[in-house]
């Protein structure tokens, strides 16, 4: 990395940040991942450098959407213990503390978690409840939860989800989210999920306009009821649907880096973070999965900023942004904006 690269991190890091978009299984440690395959004989490259082709992006990688989530099946492998799943929540927890995160959403597959053992889904959700809120004490930063389900997975393991997330709503988890394969699977099969879990009282973020086109960001907030919307950085294809959004005032969880290594932007630079805003894009800047894109929040700031040209002040107005748009009770909300206005001197 040049020494301008890292230079200019640091003032990043200094940043106080909020984060709306990070997925637990995209956060494991790879010397974690290591400890894990000899306590659990799991047969993987025994050095670091092998196991991160595995399991992170590499620049020879082919930038496609195939590739990316092909690294979710290789993490599949370590989910072995509820030990396992307890340590690389805290763990995720803790990176992101380090990183100068005051506010996470951390959001995470429970039919991912609990497939290598067949665990069963209220426990994997327990065990990842009990080591958030463990790590958020110790390392000083609120942090609340996101189910995820995927789009080319089951829907009634989808519903089982809905349901225990619904349940678990005074435990911190906030919100439903649809993940997956954008390109290849319908939303449909999930409307009457998400019609449910919004009346249950859980928020709902949905990954659309990704790896799809804009319409499917129309769906996501008229049939799926998102509040938020991952990525959506297509929406600049359809002016109507930039409208409703606007007219909605719905928040874009845009991760520059995933986007780039899913080849959805063919180079950094082209990425259309700076456009979205200025059509009245209500923009924030997120990391999507720190380990596999092999970035940190801070690194995305400096993404938006020397790279997409973001101003600096915008970047604080783009963090208070992201605080508004947190899953968090009103007076929750209020505690942090201020806390967040006065670190930012706005
Ligand atoms: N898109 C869809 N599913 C995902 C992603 C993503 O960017 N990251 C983790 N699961
Ligand atoms: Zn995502």
């Amino acid at each position: 990395m040049s020494e301008r690269v890292t230079a200019s991190l640091n003032t990043y890091r200094t940043l106080p940040k909020v984060e709306l978009h990070r997925h637990l299984e995209g956060s494991l440690r790879l010397t974690t991942m290591l400890d894990i395959a000899k306590q659990h004989g799991i047969t993987i490259p025994a050095d670091v450098l092998r196991l991160s082709t595995l399991v992170q992006i590499q620049e020879e990688d082919k930038f496609t959407f195939q590739n990316f989530l092909s690294k979710f099946n290789t993490l599949r492998l370590f989910y072995r213990s509820p030990d396992v799943i307890h340590r690389i929540t805290r763990e995720a927890v803790e990176d992101a503390a380090k990183d100068n995160v005051k506010y996470l959403e951390l959001r995470f597959t429970p039919v991912a978690l609990s497939r290598a053992e067949r665990f069963p889904l209220h426990d994997v959700i327990n065990w990842v409840i009990e080591s958030a809120e463990e790590a958020a004490r110790k390392y000083h930063v609120t942090v609340k939860l996101i189910a995820s389900v995927n789009r080319h997975e089951s829907a009634e393991l989808a519903e089982q989800v809905a349901w225990l997330a619904a349940e678990h709503i005074p435990n911190g988890v906030v919100a439903l989210d649809l993940a997956g394969n954008e390109a290849e699977f319908p939303s449909q099969p999930f409307y009457g999920i998400f019609k449910e879990a919004r009346q249950a009282g859980l928020h709902v973020t949905i990954h659309a306009g990704e790896w799809g086109p804009a319409e499917h960001i129309r769906e996501a907030i008229e049939e799926l009821g998102a509040d938020r919307i991952g990525h959506g950085v297509r929406v600049l294809e359809d002016k109507t649907v930039v409208a409703l959004a606007k007219e909605r005032g719905t928040a874009f969880e845009v991760c520059i880096t995933s986007n780039y290594q899913s080849g959805v932007v063919e180079k950094l630079e082209d990425h259309p973070l700076m456009k979205m805003f200025e059509k009245g894009i209500n923009v924030t800047i997120n990391t999507d999965d720190p380990s596999i894109s092999r970035i940190t929040l801070s690194h995305e700031y400096y993404n938006a900023c020397d790279t997409l040209q973001m101003p600096q002040y915008t970047l604080k107005e783009r963090i208070l942004a992201a605080a508004q748009a947190g899953f968090l009770p009103q007076q929750e909300k209020e505690k942090l904006t201020s806390q967040l206005k006065k670190d930012l001197n706005l």
